[in-house]
């Protein structure tokens, strides 16, 4: 499939977080919404099937403006490997091993394309914001209620990276310096600038990245806390903040087999001669 061309209709993104789900059509020429978001919340008990009709119910109510048949691009805080949710860091158990991208097929009679919500923002980034047409290795970060990272390099991306898990002296890294951290054990910028800088220090020294980006909600307030920051790498704030999940979803719905790190390969099921 070639890259979506700008005459196309708009491709519907859902972002699934832990407390809102929230969707937009997503015009691809530009990397902007073609329509108002809406936002529900996210189900006191978020298992797959509660999650998926809230889902259902974002497509009804986008369904006029984007094609009939087409993909849907959807994001989850969790792992997806071909298909199937594998962790569950900050959602219900119940996502683990569950054939998560069936589930909403099943639900919606739509192709669903599946991918965790860190990865879905980089690609973002790099096909329409702070990293766009970048030559190199790039590695974004969300902090948020966890930390989220996604690895591309020259625009492809390597999918799953869980840099947010990384074990620090001794801590999951983000349950020190996600953003919901500085929030909960009221940081001051300053304070939580140190436990960052001893995450991307941690980070630089396995992966090398020519850029970082920062994003998640905070990335608003960067001035306050990248300067802060001394690393090799270039790091700057992500460009499209909270939209940027949702741009990703869309833009892979329509792009994904240029994505060879999500097209499942013989490796992963049948060896072809
Ligand atoms: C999860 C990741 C997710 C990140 C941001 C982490 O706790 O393990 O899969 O991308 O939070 O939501």
């Amino acid at each position: 499939m070639s890259e979506q061309q700008a005459s196309t209709s708009p491709v519907l993104g859902i972002d699934i977080g832990g407390s809102g789900i929230k969707g937009a059509p997503v015009d691809l020429a530009t990397g902007e919404f073609a329509d108002k978001r809406l936002r529900i919340d996210t189900p006191a008990e978020s298992t797959p099937e509660k999650v998926a009709d809230v889902v259902a119910q974002i497509v009804d109510h986008f369904s006029g403006q984007i094609a009939p048949d087409g993909p849907i691009g959807v994001t989850i805080p969790a792992v997806v490997t071909h298909g199937i949710t594998r962790s569950a860091a900050n959602i219900d158990k119940s996502w683990i091993d569950c054939e998560a991208e069936k589930v909403f097929e099943d639900r919606l009679g739509r192709d669903i394309v599946l991918v965790n919500d860190a990865d879905a923002a980089g690609v973002a980034e790099v096909k329409y914001g702070a990293a766009a047409n970048h030559p190199g290795l790039v590695l974004l970060t969300t902090l948020g209620t966890g930390i989220g990272t996604a690895i591309l390099y020259r625009g492809i991306l390597v999918p799953n990276s869980e840099l947010g898990h990384l074990e620090i002296d001794g801590h999951d890294a983000e349950k020190r310096a996600a953003s919901s951290v500085k929030d909960k054990e009221g940081l001051t910028y300053e304070k939580w600038a140190k436990r960052l800088q001893r995450y991307y220090e941690r980070v630089e020294a396995l992966l090398w990245p020519d850029l970082i980006v920062v994003g998640g909600g905070v990335s608003k307030d960067s001035d306050k806390f990248l300067p802060l920051i001394k690393i090799n790498a270039e790091m700057v704030p992500a460009k499209l903040r909270n939209t940027a999940g949702i741009v990703g979803a869309a833009w892979l719905a329509a792009n994904k087999e240029t994505q060879p790190g999500l097209v499942r390969h013989p490796t992963t099921e049948q060896r072809v001669e």
